[in-house]
């Protein structure tokens, strides 16, 4: 637990287990809806900060789904997700939700997107001051169910199949490694990620660019990847991943042990973590600032 979250306020241990139940049901729920009552001429409803920052009709009916099933559950739990739509908390959890991470995987039908549930404790606005007690990330296509709760190890669910428990083995050497990434909306930031990528890539096995954050990082947990970075991550994106990933035995932080915040996320097994991050703190120090090094052509 890094310094700034050490003090946020627990819930009981029987508390733990109805929010990871209550996680996982309505991922679960969620997730059958993306899918069921996916249109056949599914197009994008708008966009966000850029124009290929989509949102599809799927994107607000699942989140809408969600708010409202949490609503009528737990009425004083803030609630925070990707799409519109927020309210705070009178209780001490709040609700971060993705209703569809890999929204453009979704657009494309390439089966890798999931719904994101997470109950976190602390203001998820400001980084370092929350983090995740219990969630789940469900793919609805794979049937992949993971989910996790604070103490309480993480865990896979394919299907109706029984609950593995997932632990890291140990990892390889970096240089050994498949890494997981992914690349922000804006042509800037991509810019700078892709001179970040080049110092990365040289050290490590591969990379791979799923195009779900959730995913990717339960797949470090699940040791379908060895570790993860990115930057512009945003609560919703890591939340219930993040708690799947540390139940599982990772470390996932920001740079130089800072919390999980924009900036970058890195996650990995202890030791493999360590490498990872000064190979990435190294690159992202020699990228510069975000806003220069971008042609014309690329905005
Ligand atoms: C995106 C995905 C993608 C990651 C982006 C996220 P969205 O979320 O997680 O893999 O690279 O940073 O914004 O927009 O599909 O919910
Ligand atoms: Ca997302």
């Amino acid at each position: 637990m890094d310094a700034l979250s050490a003090d946020l306020p627990l819930p009981a241990p029987d508390d733990l287990v109805g929010l990871e139940q209550l996680a996982l049901e309505l991922a679960l729920e969620a997730g059958r809806l993306i899918v069921d009552e996916r249109p056949a001429d599914l197009g994008v409803s708008h966009t966000k900060s850029t124009a290929t920052d989509v949102v599809t009709v799927m994107d607000q009916r699942a989140q809408d789904l969600l708010r409202t099933r949490l609503q009528a559950a737990r009425p004083h739990d803030g609630f925070l997700g990707e799409e519109e739509g927020g309210t705070s908390t009178r209780s001490e959890i709040t609700w971060v939700v993705d209703p569809i991470d890999g929204t453009v995987n979704y657009l494309y039908g390439i089966p890798s997107y999931a719904v994101s549930v997470a109950a976190v404790v602390g203001d998820p606005s400001q980084p370092g001051a929350w983090r995740p007690v219990a969630g789940a990330v469900v793919n609805p296509v794979t049937a992949q169910a993971f989910h996790a709760r604070l103490g309480g190890g993480a865990w896979l669910r394919v299907g109706d199949g029984p609950d593995t428990q997932l632990a890291l083995a140990d990892p390889p050497q970096l240089s050994q490694a498949l890494a997981g990434t992914g690349f922000g909306y804006d042509a800037r930031r991509r810019a700078w990620q892709t001179r970040v990528l080049a110092g990365v890539i040289t050290q490590v096995r591969d990379v791979r660019r799923i195009g779900s954050a959730a995913l990717d990082i339960c797949a470090v947990a699940a040791g379908t990847l060895d570790c993860y970075f990115e930057r512009g991550l945003n609560p919703w994106d890591l939340a219930a991943a993040w708690l799947v990933l540390t139940e599982a035995g990772g470390r996932f932080t920001g740079l130089a042990g800072g919390p999980p915040d924009t900036a970058m996320v890195v996650g990995a097994a202890p030791t493999l973590h360590v490498a990872l991050e000064a190979v990435v703190r190294a690159a992202a120090e020699a990228a510069g600032d975000e806003q220069d090094g971008v042609g014309q052509a690329a905005l």
